[in-house]
C-alpha cells in the first residue's frame, strides 16, 4: 500500500474527482482529512471508505480564507501531521466573457485559485518544520489553453501553474513536492456545478455529459503519479493532446478552438 498510514487532506471530497480519490487513497492505506462546504455529504464519503474510523471531516469553504488557519490546526491537533494536501475543490464556468460579471469572475477566482493558494500557505509550515510534505494541485487541461465560455476557469487554472511552479522551486530543497493534475473531460457533477454570468450555478437541471472518462480512472491516475512524484499529471481521453498541441502548434490549436461552440452542458 503507496500511503499506508500517511495523512492526506482532500478539498472537494464530497463529490466527483475528490469523492473517487478518497476511495483510492483509503485503498492505499491512508488516513483521510475530507473537507468540502457539505458535511452530510462528507460523511458518507468517510462512511464508504476503506477503514472508516481511520478518517475525519472537516468542513470548509474554499471562499472563506479566514476559517483556515484554525482548520488547519484542527487537522494537525487530530491527525498529527498532514503528509500530503490535495487541492481539488474548486467550480467551472458557464458563460461568454462579455456576459460574466465581476461578482461572478471574482467569486470564481476565490474558490479556484486563492482558496488552494491560502490553504497551501496555511499548511506550510508544518509541512516546512518537518522537512517533507506533498501539495497536490487539481489543475485541467484548461490550465493550458482556453475555451468558449471558460475564460475565467482557464485565467484561474493557468494561474495555478505559475504560482505552484514558483512554489515548488521555493520550497524543493526543504523536501516539499508539488504535483499538478491536468484532466481532461471528467464524468462528475461539474457542468451541473459550474458558475453561469451572474455567479448563479444550474443545479441539477443540466445533466452529467457523457462523455469523459469515469471520475474513478481519473482518480487512479491521479494517485499514481503523485505516488510517482510526478510534476505534472495529464489525464483523459484526445483532448489532452490540446496540451500538446498548444506547445508545439498554437496556431492549429487556436483553429480548433475557434470552432468549438458554447455550450453549458459540455464539460
Ligand atoms: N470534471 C472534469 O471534467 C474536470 C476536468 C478538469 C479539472 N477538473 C477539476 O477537478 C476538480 C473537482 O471537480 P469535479 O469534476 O469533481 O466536480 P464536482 O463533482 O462538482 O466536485 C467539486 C467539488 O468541489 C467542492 N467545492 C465547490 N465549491 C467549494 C467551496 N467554495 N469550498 C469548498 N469546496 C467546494 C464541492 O463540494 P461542496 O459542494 O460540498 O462544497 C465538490 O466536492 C475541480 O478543481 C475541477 O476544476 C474537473
Amino acid at each position: 500500500m503507496k500511503f499506508a498510514g500517511q495523512i492526506v487532506w482532500i478539498t472537494g471530497a464530497s463529490s466527483g474527482i475528490g469523492e473517487a480519490s478518497a476511495f483510492a487513497f483509503a485503498r492505499e492505506g491512508a488516513r483521510l482529512v475530507l473537507s468540502s462546504r457539505r458535511p452530510d455529504e462528507l460523511e458518507r464519503v468517510r462512511r464508504a471508505c476503506a477503514r472508516p474510523d481511520d478518517h475525519i471531516v472537516l468542513p470548509l469553504d474554499l471562499a472563506q480564507p479566514g476559517t483556515f488557519p484554525a482548520a488547519v490546526a484542527d487537522a494537525l491537533l487530530r491527525c498529527g501531521r498532514i503528509d500530503v494536501l490535495v487541492n481539488n475543490g474548486g467550480v467551472s464556468q458557464r458563460s461568454l466573457a462579455m456576459d460574466a460579471t465581476e461578482a461572478a469572475e471574482r467569486a470564481l477566482m476565490e474558490v479556484d485559485y486563492f482558496g488552494p493558494v491560502a490553504l497551501t500557505k496555511a499548511v506550510l509550515p508544518a509541512m516546512r518544520a518537518r522537512r517533507a510534505g506533498h501539495i497536490v494541485v487539481v489543475s485541467s487541461v484548461m490550465g493550458y489553453l482556453g475555451t468558449p465560455g471558460r475564460s475565467t476557469y482557464a485565467a484561474a487554472k493557468h494561474a495555478l501553474h505559475g504560482y505552484f511552479d514558483s512554489l515548488r522551486a521555493e520550497h524543493w530543497r526543504e523536501g516539499i513536492r508539488v504535483t499538478l493534475v491536468c484532466p481532461g473531460y471528467v464524468r462528475t457533477a461539474i457542468s451541473a456545478n459550474a458558475l453561469g454570468p451572474r455567479g448563479e450555478s444550474h443545479g441539477p437541471t443540466v445533466a452529467t455529459p457523457a462523455r469523459g472518462i469515469p471520475a474513478e480512472k481519473c482518480a487512479a491516475a491521479l494517485v499514481r503519479g503523485v505516488a510517482r512524484g510526478r510534476e505534472e499529471i495529464f489525464i483523459g481521453g484526445r483532448e489532452v493532446a490540446g496540451i500538446y498541441l498548444k506547445r508545439l502548434a498554437p496556431w492549429l490549436l487556436s483553429r480548433i478552438v475557434r470552432r468549438m461552440k458554447f455550450s453549458i452542458s459540455a464539460k
